[in-house]
């Protein structure tokens, strides 16, 4: 079995509800866990929500409730949003655990074995929004001369004790490590990193006294740790640390966090040192996915453009969420939705395209060849046409997917849909119905083989609805996986077991276009 991989997302503020962004992210990884398990890797796959924190505490007291209450409601509500997106996670990580307590004191305790914290006192700007401090050369002018944060949320002058991290010993190593290639994508981010940590690092501020709602520090009376330190820990504490656990052994360092653009400071600077101080491995990668928009604009409460992700399931279904904002959107850039782009793509592509070739080809079979799968001799059309499909989707899909290039790989699956429906015209089975039965068979049976491959291929992006494709065609659950698609034994397995299959049930109904909306 090749390597382990262990894939994180960024945990969420439960501060309010899930948002489009959050769908996002959650949707994204799970792609990608779902297409390293189909490579047959052993995959650990770990979200939660990150609960402690001064934005945390504000909120709840705006409520009236006490951070506890609000930390409790609002994360069930990101825990059904991943229910409801089928985010096929292993651990829901919720840093109130006292195993995370735990963790995060266990991880404070060896930075400080190491001689990397100090108590002094903080000075200087703070953002509740970002849950982060910037200098004042960071800062930018926002209306009427305000000063905000280089990300336009407010900022706030701080002066409280305060435990520092020397961040600034490990400046060369950060650097070392940023130009590693590999270790942050996409390029862009990478570049931008770099400029940061080469203008030189100040000491971190890494515990608050202001507040109470955090991890208490080690021997420190009044101090909570800073949000930020708790929060990244979170990815050690899902597999046991700090004990010796197989969990661990088996995956730790990370394969991959999946994080936003936003935060990928946090973890390719004070994540990496916070590591390097306590004598831990690196994780091998970092990616900065983009931002995805509503109609071009971000959404927030006072353009009332917020929409919540569980709508957009019950109206468009899971699937066809999942595969118009892998689809839509190149991974690592910024992208854009909007009802009317969600339902013109799933019905040119699933239910025009795939959805029309599966109807069609396995309701010929079941009504022109009783069902019956059997042996064939292929004709050079036929022999091309698999060969086009099983580079799609064995080639370029899998290398793309890889390479984290989704809507790449996407594309390269639907080029091979295209090109069987072009097939399907071309050779009419029905006309040859009357004309050649033998040679009916064969192209539908053609059409079979390919109607697998194309199923396996896109099943990390829609589960549900390859599935449904699978369970018709009478695939089994444990030949769902990229190895089966290498396998050229399978169909005469099939065939000489005198396999059937029935009548095909819509698996990809058109989605109605919305009326307009304010437009
Ligand atoms: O940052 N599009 O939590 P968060 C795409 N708790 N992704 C978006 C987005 C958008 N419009 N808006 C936010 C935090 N995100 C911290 C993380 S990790 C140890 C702690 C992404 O709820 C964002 O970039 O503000 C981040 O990766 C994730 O959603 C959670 O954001
Ligand atoms: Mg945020």
């Amino acid at each position: 079995m090749a390597d382990p991989f262990y894939l994180t997302t960024a945990i969420n503020y439960p501060n309010g509800r899930p948002h489009i962004g959050h769908a996002y992210e959650a949707i994204a990884a799970d792609v990608i866990a779902r297409f390293q398990r189909m490579q047959g890797r052993a995959v650990r796959f770990q979200t939660g929500t990150d609960e402690h924190g001064l934005k945390m505490a504000r909120k709840a007291e705006e409520q009236g409730l006490v951070p506890r209450a609000l930390a409790d409601e609002m994360s069930s509500y990101f825990r059904a949003m991943d229910e409801a997106l089928d985010i096929s996670f292993d651990r829901f990580i919720r840093t109130v655990e006292p195993e995370h307590h735990r963790a995060s004191q266990a991880l404070w305790t060896a930075m400080n074995a190491a001689g990397d914290l100090y108590l002094d006192r903080y000075e200087g700007w703070y953002s509740v929004r970002d849950e982060a401090y910037y200098d004042e050369g960071e800062l930018v002018e926002g209306e009427g001369g305000a000063k905000l944060s280089p990300q336009g949320t407010p900022v706030e002058w701080t002066v409280e004790e305060s435990w520092f991290f020397r961040l600034s010993k490990y400046q060369d190593r950060l650097i070392e490590l940023l130009k590693t290639p590999g270790f942050l994508e996409p390029e862009s981010r990478r570049n931008e990193m770099l400029a940061f940590v080469s203008g030189g690092l100040r000491d971190l501020s890494v515990s608050r006294t202001s507040f109470d709602w955090g991890v208490p520090v080690p021997d420190s009376d009044g101090h909570v740790m800073y949000v930020w330190v708790d929060a990244l820990t979170n990815y050690l504490t899902g597999l046991g640390y700090p004990d010796d656990t197989e969990e661990w052994r088996k995956f730790w360092p990370a394969s991959l966090h999946l994080v936003g653009k936003d935060i990928v400071r946090f973890h390719t600077v004070y994540w990496p040192a916070f590591l390097m101080s306590a004598g831990l491995p690196l994780p091998r990668q970092v990616f900065g996915h983009g931002f995805i928009l509503n109609r071009g604009q971000k959404e927030s409460k006072s353009l009332g453009n917020v929409t919540d992700p569980m709508a957009l399931v019950e109206r468009f279904g899971v699937d066809n969420l999942r595969y118009f904002l892998m689809r839509e959107v190149a991974f690592g850039q910024d992208g854009s939705y909007s009802p009317e782009a969600i339902v013109n793509r799933c019905n040119a592509e699933l239910a025009n395209s795939f959805g029309n070739l599966v109807q069609r080809s396995l309701s010929m079979i079941a009504k022109n060849m009783d069902g019956t799968i059997e042996r064939f001799e292929t004709s050079e059309a036929d022999d091309a046409l698999l060969a086009q499909v099983a580079n799609a989707c064995r080639g370029e899909l899998p290398r793309t997917f890889e390479a984290l290039a989704f809507s790449q790989g996407i594309e390269a699956w639907m080029r091979a849909v295209y090109t069987c429906n072009q097939y399907v015209d071309e050779q009419a089975p029905w006309a040859l119905r009357k004309t050649d039965p033998e040679r009916m068979k064969a192209v539908l049976l053609t059409l079979f083989v390919a109607i697998r491959d194309l199923a396996l291929a896109i099943r990390p992006v829609v589960p549900g609805k390859a599935d449904a494709v699978l369970d018709m065609i009478g695939i089994a659950s444990a030949d769902r996986n990229y190895a089966a698609l290498a396998d050229t034994d399978w169909f005469v397995r099939l065939a000489d077991a005198g396999h059937r299959i029935g009548p095909p049930a819509p698996v990809f109904p058109r989605l109605e276009l919305p009326e307009a909306e304010d437009a």
